[in-house]
């Protein structure tokens, strides 16, 4: 059985993240989107709400399940037994630390290999900073996020301004 993680900040998640989710859960048996807990770029949203989030646009896909991990990715991915990890190729500029991080962890552990997707073109300028740049200043976010997510993205801002 093909065991993968999908790992993350998801903060929040786009429907870039969705559509890579959606793609990889085709190639593998099972999927588990792991959402990084101890996150040193100060997240948006709280890794339950992240999580919840995530659960939330994942529940229609049977071999997908979402849950959060601490500490190294590849201490994770062995502790739930998975083989892969899945990452997305947007753009070149990925690719310095996509690969940096995919050596590290198979030198570190040989039996799990990163598999990469390339993003589908749609996506491929879009990730979650842009997502809370633009919504920061009120823009539109309806085409790079879920429109059950687009309320909970502002409430955030509203929240930070009245602070
Ligand atoms: O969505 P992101 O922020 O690009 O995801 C990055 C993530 C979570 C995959 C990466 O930061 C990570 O694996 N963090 C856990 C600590 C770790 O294992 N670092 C990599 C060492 S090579």
């Amino acid at each position: 059985m093909k065991k993968a993680i999908y790992p993350g900040s998801f903060d929040p998640v786009t429907f870039g993240h969705l559509d890579m989710i959606e793609r990889s859960a085709k190639v593998v048996d099972q999927l588990i989107v792991a959402v990084l807990r101890n996150n040193a770029k100060n997240p948006l949203f709280s890794t339950e709400e992240r999580v919840s989030m995530l659960e939330e646009m994942t529940k229609n896909i049977p071999n997908v399940a979402v849950q959060s991990f601490d500490g190294l990715l590849i201490d994770y991915a062995k502790s739930v037994g998975a083989t892969i990890i899945i990452r997305g190729l947007r753009a070149v500029t990925d690719f310095e630390y996509e690969l940096q991080m995919a050596q590290t962890n198979r030198i570190v552990e040989p039996g799990v290999d990163t598999l990469f997707l390339t993003t589908s073109l749609e996506y491929a300028y879009l990730s979650s900073t842009i997502v809370k740049e633009v919504a920061s200043y009120g823009g539109d976010i309806s085409h790079f996020v879920p429109k059950q997510l687009i309320e909970l993205i502002y409430h955030k801002y509203r929240k930070e301004i009245k602070q």
